[in-house]
């Protein structure tokens, strides 16, 4: 048995109802357990699926993260990865993070949290009340040339519960607002909202999206530390510039833009 991971396709009414729940079109996969819906929708698009679907399930038992992390994935959340083929390059994927924040932020918003409190963090975290209440892994294959095969879009949202070991303060919307928030609710809200997003999306004028999303920027103005996978240091965030990048003074002055790497707090004081 060693390795196995079980994974629990449900079929009949409740699959119905999740199908329900999702824009025409859409197909939507529901389990009640599985290994990763990230790895289920990669495996479904190498092997040629080209029906637009959502794979939903009720908790992951190897959930991925961003950087080859885990995503602790207990019953409660929301754990969501929806596969497409958008007839885009694959350097023009590039936008989609902020696309997705987005649409995430909406759901939170329609979920009840207030304006103020919901703010995207660079490159692709949802904040509410400063804490990391989601996540997003976004995975893709090129065709031939430069032309993008396939996309998923793996998505976590913190509903009831969220991980206590995350290197940024987490929380779940149940903490910051209450209540007991409908996972099949939110699911809605962010499939119909992605879809709607994704419509509009013209990867070659991106520039009211980024205008929308430094709206809602946390962060902006100031020092912070910065990781990357080489290294670690602080600057003070300025902005995103229309390419999609980060734009940051450096201690030194200088100023420059990120297109990979993490945000974190204020930087620790010597
Ligand atoms: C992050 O590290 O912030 C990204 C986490 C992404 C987690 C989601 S949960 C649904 C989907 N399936 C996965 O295995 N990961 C993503």
């Amino acid at each position: 048995m060693g390795g196995r991971i079980a994974v629990i396709l449900v079929t009949g009414s409740t699959a119905q109802e999740w199908l329900a729940l999702a824009p025409e079109g859409v197909n939507v996969r529901y389990f009640t357990s599985c290994g990763s819906t990230n790895a289920l929708a990669v495996e479904e698009g190498a092997a040629g699926l080209s029906k637009p679907t959502w794979f939903v399930a009720g908790n992951q038992t190897s959930g991925r993260g961003r950087r080859g992390k885990t995503w602790a994935s207990e019953p409660g959340n929301l754990y969501c990865s929806y596969l497409f083929r958008p007839p885009v390059k694959i350097a023009e994927l590039v936008t989609l993070p902020y696309l997705v924040s987005l649409a995430i932020r909406d759901v939170f918003l329609a979920l009840g949290c207030k304006e103020d409190e919901v703010r995207c963090k660079w490159p692709n975290d949802v904040l509410i009340n400063e804490k990391k209440s989601s996540g997003i892994l976004i995975e893709s294959s090129a065709a031939s040339g430069r032309d993008t095969d396939f996309v998923v879009v793996g998505i976590g949202l913190n509903l009831v519960c969220f991980p206590n070991s995350a290197q940024f303060p987490a929380t779940s919307v149940k903490d910051e607002i209450g209540g007991q928030p409908d996972i099949g609710s939110a699911f809605k809200i962010l499939s119909h909202g992605l879809q709607r997003r994704l419509k509009e999306w013209n990867p070659a004028d991106v520039s009211h999206m980024i205008s929308e999303w430094r709206d809602c920027a946390w962060g902006m103005g100031l020092r912070r530390e910065i990781r990357t996978a080489e290294k670690s240091f602080s600057a003070t965030l300025l902005g995103i510039s229309d390419q999609g990048g980060l734009r940051l003074r450096l201690d030194d002055g200088s100023e420059t833009n990120l297109y990979a790497g993490d945000v974190f707090g204020p930087p620790p004081a010597h």
